[in-house]
């Protein structure tokens, strides 16, 4: 399968702004298998709102459940049981770009996290990072969860305003590639993400492999 998956240092970073750009880039799908919290706009409205697909490029969640907690929490609330079989990946003809629930040790059941599932993927992983304080801490944690799985990361999407040393050595430490940066954009659309993300990043790296 081409495509990626793209995990976070945090919950609320903006891995789905980014998801939406990426997935549009690609002229792909976007799939967000466990979605937690349906009152608000979901991750996969937001996507079709900016990545500037056609919806049904927009794959239905796979477990969609009520309560805006972490999903162990948010499914056990439910009544319904997460299983890792629920979360075959689905072959798609174009790049499929799926977006994980907060960061990588989030858990979906008692017994599994998101980085257990990413692991059986085995597809490569971006990971999207903060540029604001704390960022070099969450950043390398997060890498050294990767690699002890041995799950192939691509680089990573940086996220906000530019600070240079931090970006510098995260990937100095983490021994990874910069992907690009999405800076923070003030007027939020289809056309401004489109145009940003096209002067960021480079859609090619995503197809390439881990690096
Ligand atoms: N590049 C950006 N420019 C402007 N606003 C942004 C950008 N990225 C994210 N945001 C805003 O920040 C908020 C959080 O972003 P987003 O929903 O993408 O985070 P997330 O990491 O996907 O969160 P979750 O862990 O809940 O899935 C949203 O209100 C979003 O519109
Ligand atoms: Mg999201």
């Amino acid at each position: 399968m081409r495509g990626c998956f793209v995990t976070g240092t945090d919950t609320g970073i903006g891995k789905t702004v980014f998801s939406a750009g990426l997935a549009g880039a690609l002229d792909g799908y976007y799939w967000k298998p466990v979605q937690s919290g349906l009152e608000d706009e979901t991750d996969s409205d937001v996507v079709r709102r900016l990545s500037g697909l056609a919806p049904e490029r927009v794959l239905p969640e796979r477990y969609r459940l009520n309560t805006p907690v972490s999903p162990h929490l948010a499914a056990h609330i439910d009544g319904v049981a997460i299983d890792s079989g629920g979360l075959e990946l689905p072959a798609m003809p174009a790049p499929l770009v799926v977006e994980g629930a907060g960061g990588l040790m989030v858990p979906l059941t008692r017994e599994m996290t998101y980085l257990d599932v990413f692991a059986r993927w085995r597809a490569p992983l971006v990971l999207c990072a903060r540029t604001t304080l704390g960022t070099i801490n969450h950043t390398l944690l997060s890498i050294e969860a990767i690699r002890a799985r041995n799950i192939p990361l691509l680089g990573i999407a940086f996220i906000g305003e530019a600070n240079t040393d931090t970006e510098r050595t995260i990937l100095d430490m983490g021994q990874t590639r910069r992907l690009g940066r999405l800076p923070h954009l003030p007027i939020l659309n289809d056309d401004t993400l489109r145009t940003a993300f096209a002067s960021h990043f480079d859609a090619r790296n995503f197809l390439d492999g881990a690096a």
